[in-house]
């Protein structure tokens, strides 16, 4: 049987193969952790980002966009906290000379002591069958408690190491759990240090005295120095929010599996100002709401969970991630901060300007307080590809790899095949293809059997094939096959569009929100 590691292993390739993503410079050896979008790759991309801004700027009277610059004054993220302190903690392996992130270490050792506490869950689950409580054997197990007992007690060292900064500690932890190298198989482990994560560039010539400027590691200071115009333009009362879709840069040391972790990413995040008391009610609906956005993708609602913060940074009073369900575990999608009036009060004080809201129901000022949503583009992208990924056994022994992307998302809605190249069916085809191209991203593909390019269209995740013979030159009909049931009806070419927008338009994704 395949294991995950093999069906991630597929997915990459097949993300390839397809057009969807690509190693950046390729021709060059690549580039690591950074990576390019194919022809399918950017219209899927850009569906899960129209789909994001919509139903925050449509769906929400209060909420607005901007497209603020990569660059910024770089005393903005001396405000911000990054120059001193957007920093992980970095381990070496001296046999291997491979470097890891200590925290990353020790929650790969974490998730397997969870492994084997489910392992023998799923043991006894068979062996007692229907009659099987899965909170008394959690609860009773005499292995399963000493595992739970283990990993509590590494989980809370690990996490007062984290609040507490406390550098020595992780690297005890490292070696108390007895962590090895992946690679030599050694313990042999430097000490913990910080490294800075941001890029860093020059802006103007040297001669003059260049300016360091940073590429920007987050969306989110964008939209803060532009609060008050945003505000005052908009005429914007609190509540209101603020969204944006944009690249940011992160220098990660660990960069791995494929997307999920690269050194150029794109964001969408959306800073949500309140009144300073109402931010953790305001917290709990946009961590219920956030859900519900990504639960009416019809991913699967099991794949989801939240995730509470252990550390919280020193300007949060709450924070969690949504999680998905990856190849290889679960894994944060996005997260959730209750950021309190840090950021406006640090702008405040390094830019010397007054950055404050007149409340006119209160009759007084203050420092807004900020909920953020932000989620990274490409690995949102990720946990479509992954969960949309089947190889499916047909009847009579034949397989197809079929993506049942969510049909909003698909990079192309519907594809126009003539049966065959000739009798006028060719012609037709063309002008159903006319007809439908203003409104869906449109195939017109002839060559090869109708197998195969039924085929080529389930691996791109295409919902509808249209496929026009003989009959439709004489009573205007086609057949509509459907990419998941791979069920054909007959239909009018005049139903198409209807039935076609039905099931593929972003608004019906949108309507479960509102
Ligand atoms: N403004 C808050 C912020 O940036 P974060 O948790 O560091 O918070 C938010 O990042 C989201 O951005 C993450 O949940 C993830 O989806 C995405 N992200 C962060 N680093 C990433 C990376 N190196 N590669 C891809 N996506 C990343």
């Amino acid at each position: 049987m395949a294991t995950q590691d093999d069906v991630f292993k597929k997915i990459v390739s097949h993300a390839k193969e397809y057009g969807f993503v690509f190693q950046s410079s390729e021709i060059y050896d690549g580039l690591s952790a950074v990576y390019d979008y194919g022809q399918n790759g950017v219209e899927l991309k850009n569906n899960i980002k129209r789909y994001w801004w919509d139903a925050m700027t449509l769906l929400h009277e209060n909420i607005v966009g901007i497209d603020s610059a990569i660059f910024m004054h770089p005393t903005i993220w001396k405000a911000s906290g990054h120059v001193d302190a957007f920093n992980d903690p970095l381990i070496d392996n001296r046999d291997s000379k491979k470097r890891y992130r200590a925290d990353v270490l020790i929650e790969d050792h974490l998730a397997k002591i969870d492994e084997k506490i489910d392992k023998e869950v799923a043991k006894a689950r068979k062996r007692f069958g229907d009659s099987f409580d899965e909170a008394v054997f959690r609860s009773t197990n005499a292995r399963v408690l000493e595992y739970t007992a283990k990993r509590d007690a590494i989980h809370e060292r690990f996490a007062n190491a984290l609040n507490e900064n406390n550098l020595e500690e992780l690297r005890q932890i490292i070696l108390d759990c007895e962590i090895v190298c992946p690679i030599s198989g050694t313990r042999n482990w430097t000490d913990v240090r910080q490294f800075n994560l941001m890029f860093k560039t020059e802006m103007g010539s040297t001669a003059d005295g260049a300016m360091t400027v940073y590429l920007r590691p987050e969306t989110a200071q964008g939209i803060f120095v532009n609060y008050l115009n945003v505000q005052k333009t908009g005429r914007m009362r609190i509540p209101f929010g603020i969204a944006q879709i944009g690249k940011a840069f992160r220098n990660e040391i660990v960069a791995r599996q494929f997307i999920f972790r690269m050194r150029e990413f794109e964001q969408m995040e959306m800073q949500f100002f309140v009144r300073p008391g109402s931010e953790l009610e305001w917290f709990n609906k946009w961590k219920e709401a956030r859900l519900r956005w990504h639960k009416a993708l019809g991913l699967g609602d099991e794949k989801y969970r939240y995730h509470d913060h252990d550390k919280l940074a020193h300007y949060a009073n709450a924070a969690t991630d949504i999680e998905f369900e990856m190849p290889f575990g679960f894994k944060e999608v996005e997260g959730i901060h209750s950021r309190t009036n840090f950021d406006l009060s640090q702008h405040e004080k390094f830019s010397g300007k007054k950055i404050q809201y007149f409340d006119p129901e209160l009759g007084e000022s203050y420092t807004p307080y900020v909920i953020e949503t932000s989620i990274g583009v490409d690995r949102m992208f990720l946990t479509v590809l992954c969960s949309s990924y089947e190889e499916q056994k047909l009847d009579g022994g034949d397989t197809r790899v079929v993506l049942h992307l969510p049909a909003a998302l698909a990079p192309v809605k519907c594809a126009v095949m003539p049966l065959v190249r000739k009798d006028g069916l060719p012609e037709k085809a063309r002008e159903i293809v006319n007809e439908l191209k203003f409104d869906f991203s449109t195939h017109y593909d002839e060559k090869d059997s109708i197998g195969k390019r039924y085929r080529r269209q389930d691996a791109i995740g295409t919902p509808f094939c249209i496929t026009v013979d003989h009959q439709t030159l004489e009573d205007n009909t086609v057949t509509l096959r459907h990419r998941d049931s791979m069920e054909q009806k007959r239909v009018s070419v005049d139903d198409l569009h209807r039935l076609i927008h039905d099931e593929v338009s972003i608004n019906s994704l949108l309507r479960k929100l509102s």
